[in-house]
């Protein structure tokens, strides 16, 4: 059974997909939420499902990621965590984090990488006129948004789509692919699988 961590910065939406999909004969289960902000909404949420939580507060570090890193693994080793889920974190982490890592971390990413990597995923899909949309689940590595991708789904967007509807709709399909792949992921499958889905 592999013991998954979960980091979050806020509402953790994500979070709660993957916590009550890790059940019954699914070959994880979770060991921990932990959240860079203390007040992060995420944290009750983990806290009524009865999953253990952390918060490091980042802003107590200034520019000292790394001390910032070793807090983080402290709780992380201390829950004997298996598999890091990045879900909704906010923060960038090292190269030599992501080195101790590889291998057993995910990240969800609001749009089909290698397309928008980083912010504002959805305002720049429609400034540029995109006709799909949509999520990918990939390895994260040190490369921010450039692991290796496990699972994309898309959707057409809509004439008049807005950033909020859009940002709405690929959040649906994220809810869908994070936990059928971290379930995936868990029992040692790591190939590709991608979905057309119309998330109407
Ligand atoms: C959402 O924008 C999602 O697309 C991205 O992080 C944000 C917050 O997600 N993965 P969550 O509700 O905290 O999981």
């Amino acid at each position: 059974m592999k013991n998954v961590a979960i980091l979050i910065s806020g509402g953790g939406s994500n979070m709660v997909k993957l916590v009550e999909s890790m059940a019954a004969d699914h070959p994880a289960r979770p060991c921990l939420v932990m959240a860079n902000d203390p007040h992060a909404g995420g944290l009750e949420k983990a806290r009524q499902m009865g999953v253990a939580t952390a918060a490091v507060d980042h802003t107590a570090f200034g520019k000292d990621r790394e001390a910032f890193e070793v807090k983080l693994n402290t709780h992380l080793e201390a829950a004997k965590t298996d598999i890091i889920c990045l879900a909704g974190f906010m923060r960038v982490l090292t190269p030599s984090f992501m080195e101790k890592w590889s291998g057993r971390m995910l990240n969800i990413h609001p749009s089909l990488l290698p397309k928008y990597k980083g912010l504002h995923t959805h305002a720049r899909a429609l400034d540029a006129g995109d006709k799909q949309a949509g999520c990918t689940v990939h390895e994260a590595t040190a490369e921010l948004d450039g692991g290796p991708i496990l699972c994309q789904a898309s959707l057409t967007i809509e004439h008049g789509e807005t950033e909020d509807t859009l940002a709405a709709k690929v959040l649906r399909l994220e809810h869908i692919i994070y936990p059928e792949t971290l379930r995936r992921f868990a029992s040692g499958d790591k190939a590709r699988i991608d979905h057309a889905i119309d998330a109407t």
